[in-house]
């Protein structure tokens, strides 16, 4: 398994408890990903040094954790080395390496999303803008680490974020930028794991990507998260599935870019039912967290048989729980976080709940945070009312005193189970 996050360490740990798994090895991975995989060095970047730690080790499968690899292509060129790997090809990839891409793709094949243009100059980009209305979607075409999008109140806003943006912010992803109609209405994810043809459900997600409570301020990866969102029945979900994965899933096959591995769709529920924000080649961070506590079941077989094209006889399911998330960040995260601040778990896993690690590191035996986000502190219960007051316990067992968490996730749901 290749990657350092919260995210891996979610997966090893599901991974780890697979039946069919016999050895796990992880890349970087990190100390907590350590606890559940032995860790090795090697550089996702190179190729040729993956493939070959592969063949030396009889590694029959390669799940690829982040999107980086997987839009470089390093899916390619393990399947061209007859090596099964969880995670599409470059050209599946620019579903999320491309906003440009997903759009035209959406046009084509008649999928609900908001109306954009595509621009690659300035002129061009702030002409376009009077085909808009405030507020104004502004987005990087290319990767950009979660933080290419703007949204601009006004239109001096908007024209000076474009000059930002084509002035090289974002390096070679803002080379060009998508405006895109502002969607209105309530956002969740929705994932789906595919083998280019069978498309299975894989479980549902709401996350909290401003920094303060009550969703205010910058924008960052994801402060807490929790699984199912009950805001995507099972008839928005069955909508999702025949507007927008179907013919997603079978026009990228037809037009010779079949893609295999989850799709992860950022999707806004509107007045007119459900329209596609972005997709994601790789699964969330922290919805992962969320979703592997739930998940039954053998995970490492299921992810060989999406790898393989056998999804149509694989199966999985989620327990009933409600499963919730708490991001313990370093101080001064998202702009700046100050690493290297003392942390002590307790016994914050006492009670059933999960932590799982993000960026932490291990300093003269001492575990220290070594990353913006650092902890996910992952519990469950009957509701989110229960699982969050759960996480919460688990959180104040926790001794680290240079990071912050929010105390509201799951706000909007615990609100609704209030009025129910
Ligand atoms: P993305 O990176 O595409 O997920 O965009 C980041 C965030 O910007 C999303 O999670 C939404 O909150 C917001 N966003 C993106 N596109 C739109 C849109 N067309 N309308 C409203 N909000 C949007
Ligand atoms: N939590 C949002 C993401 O992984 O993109």
């Amino acid at each position: 398994m290749l990657g350092s996050g919260g995210r891996e360490h979610a997966l090893a740990w599901k991974l780890a408890q697979s039946p069919t798994l016999t050895r796990l090895f992880a890349a970087p991975g990190n100390p907590g990903i350590a606890q559940c995989a032995e860790l090795v060095t090697l550089d996702a970047t190179n190729h040729e040094a993956c493939i070959r730690f592969c063949e030396e080790n009889t590694v029959e499968l390669v799940v690829i954790g982040p999107e980086a690899p997987l839009v470089d292509g390093l899916g390619n060129s393990l399947r061209a080395a007859n090596i099964a790997v969880f995670g599409p090809d470059k050209a599946a990839a620019q579903l999320e390496g491309s906003k440009g891409f997903t759009k035209d793709l959406c046009a084509r094949a008649n999928i609900p999303t908001g109306g954009y243009i595509r621009t690659t100059s300035l002129d061009e980009a702030t002409g376009a803008l009077s085909k808009f209305d405030a507020p104004y979607v502004l987005k990087a075409d290319g990767l950009a680490a979660g933080k290419g999008v703007v949204i601009a109140a006004t239109l001096e806003e908007a024209e000076a974020a474009l000059a930002d943006m084509f002035g090289g912010q974002f390096g070679e992803a803002g080379a060009e930028v998508v405006i895109e109609e502002f969607l209105d209405g309530e956002e969740a994810s929705f994932f789906a794991l595919t083998d280019g043809e069978t498309i299975i459900p894989f479980g549902t997600a709401q996350d909290h990507k401003r920094v303060g409570e009550g969703d205010v301020g910058p924008n960052t990866g994801g402060m807490g998260a929790y699984s199912p969102a009950p805001v995507l029945t099972p008839e928005l979900q069955a909508r999702a599935m025949q507007e927008i994965l179907r013919p997603t899933v079978d026009t990228m096959r037809a037009e010779g870019m079949p893609y295999s591995g989850v799709l992860y769709l950022g999707l806004m529920l509107t007045k007119d039912g459900p329209q596609l924000i972005e997709y994601n080649c790789r699964f969330g961070d922290p919805e992962c967290q969320v979703l592997m506590m739930r998940l039954q079941g053998d995970l490492a077989a299921i992810m060989l048989a999406c790898a393989k094209g056998e999804l149509a006889s694989a199966a999985a399911d989620f327990a009933e729980e409600t499963a919730l998330t708490v991001v313990m960040a370093a101080e001064g995260y998202p702009a700046s976080a100050k690493k290297g601040g003392a942390i002590n778990l307790g016994d914050a896993e006492a009670e059933g709940a999960k932590v799982f690690h993000a960026g932490t590191a291990i300093k003269d035996g001492q575990l220290v945070a070594n990353g913006g986000r650092v902890l996910n502190v992952t519990a469950t219960g009957a509701n989110v009312t229960a699982a969050q007051e759960a996480a919460y316990v688990a959180v104040d067992a926790i001794s680290f005193e240079s990071g912050f968490c929010r105390r509201d996730i799951g706000w909007r749901e615990v609100a609704r189970e209030k009025g129910a």
